[in-house]
């Protein structure tokens, strides 16, 4: 049989790759991007409860309304803005059915859509899968501030779409104001939408603040704006998400979302209107995880890695040029699983171009018992 692949480039993700890795040499696993700490009891009674009470089939195909309700309140009282839960909220699989559908929404095969990397790894093959091109820029370390001079010099007549993750995984930034009106002119310049991955939205340290495409007045009418449950409330495995965009890029939405999973879950989303009507955990979220992230910072840096300074999402980015300069990343990584019971993840295969920087990502969103034992299997590198 002759099969021809629409995605011949994709293979195993790295994230696979490592988390393999640690379970084989038994590692510490700061790899992958998930909690090993359970979530709110709150939610899962709720969960619970609403299976009980016979919650049990097809949701409406946008999501369930009272769940659409309490995210248009919650958004509301973050931006002081109202959104129409009836036209503007969709609730999805996750943030990576979110992204997959406003991408299959939007291109139609030959557009082009711009990609800054370092970039999450959904991203470009959901772009191929609609044989469209994803036009990669690279954004350079440590800070990897846009070079909004030179986004501009890979706009086409058939660029459709740019790509923004903020707070992004895995540069570990956290966008002022400026480069959002620079995105705003870029857009406007180009009649391009924008499409935002902001799962880590409430995951800002050092008082910073998060700057929402929604928030931002040239933005809001031509972007789509993608959320997770799991990064919010510590779930990654219930797979819920949701879309906001304005109506006429909802309905565009909708016509996909609705013959990709119709539905999603509907025990999860009723439990999940209950704890965001009774519960707003998501405002100490920044509390919950900066302890962690200098617990790890201070636990890297003293077996030897300079750190970049971490701003926002639940990551740290480690440059271990001082440790062994002679191993690529994905060598290290390895090196550092087997040798040293510590999985990370190298941060080249986020890059079309890989990468020569010397930088690993380790994820902080562990227990602290579990980054004390990760730290002190470094401290033999000393
Ligand atoms: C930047 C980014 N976007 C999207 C996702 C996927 O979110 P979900 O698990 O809700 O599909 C992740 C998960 O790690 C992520 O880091």
């Amino acid at each position: 049989m002759n099969i021809r692949s629409k995605l011949p480039e994709v293979g195993t993700t790295i994230f696979t790759q490592m988390s393999a890795l640690a379970g084989e040499h038994g590692a510490i696993n700061l790899s992958q991007g998930f909690p090993d700490y359970p979530c709110d009891p709150a939610l899962i009674s709720a969960l619970a409860e609403a299976a009980a009470a016979g919650h049990n089939q097809y949701a409406p195909m946008t999501g369930l309304p009272a769940l659409r309700e309490a995210i248009a309140a919650k958004l509301e009282s973050q931006h002081g803005q109202s959104f129409d839960p009836a036209s503007e909220i969709t609730i999805t699989a996750g943030a990576t059915q979110a992204l997959f559908t406003s991408i299959a929404a939007i291109l139609h095969a030959g557009d082009e859509a711009l990609v800054l990397d370092p970039s999450y790894d959904s991203y470009a093959p959901a772009i191929h899968a609609q044989g469209a091109h994803a036009i990669r820029i690279r954004l350079p370390a440590p800070d990897f501030r846009p070079d909004w001079a030179l986004i501009d010099q890979h706009v086409t007549s058939r660029t459709r779409l740019i790509l923004i993750n903020n707070p992004n995984n895995p540069a570990t930034t956290n966008l002022p104001r400026a480069d959002l009106d620079a995105l705003a002119d870029l857009a406007e310049r180009h009649d391009l939408l924008v499409l935002a991955d902001e799962v880590y939205e409430h995951l800002v340290f050092d008082g910073q603040t998060h700057r929402s495409v929604l928030a931002h007045p040239r933005l809001r009418s031509r972007a789509m704006a993608v959320y997770s449950f799991g990064k919010t409330f510590h779930a990654t495995g219930w797979k819920i998400g949701y879309c906001v965009a304005p109506p006429a890029l909802s309905a565009e939405f909708r016509k996909i979302h609705q013959f990709l999973v119709f539905a999603v879950n509907s025990p999860a989303q009723h439990a999940l209107a209950r704890y965001l009507q009774d519960s707003q955990s998501w405002r100490a979220l920044a509390g919950f995880f900066q302890p962690r992230r200098d617990l790890l910072a201070a636990g890297l840096q003293e077996a030897g890695f300079k750190l970049i300074p971490s701003a926002g999402t639940y990551f740290q980015l480690a440059d271990y040029s001082a440790i062994r300069p002679d191993l690529t990343d994905l060598e290290f990584a390895r090196w550092l699983t087997i040798e040293h019971k510590v999985a990370s993840i190298p941060l080249s295969p986020f890059s079309e171009q890989g990468s020569s920087e010397r930088l690993v990502r380790f994820c902080f969103a562990k227990q602290e018992s579990t980054l004390a034992t990760a730290i002190g299997n470094l401290q033999a590198l000393r």
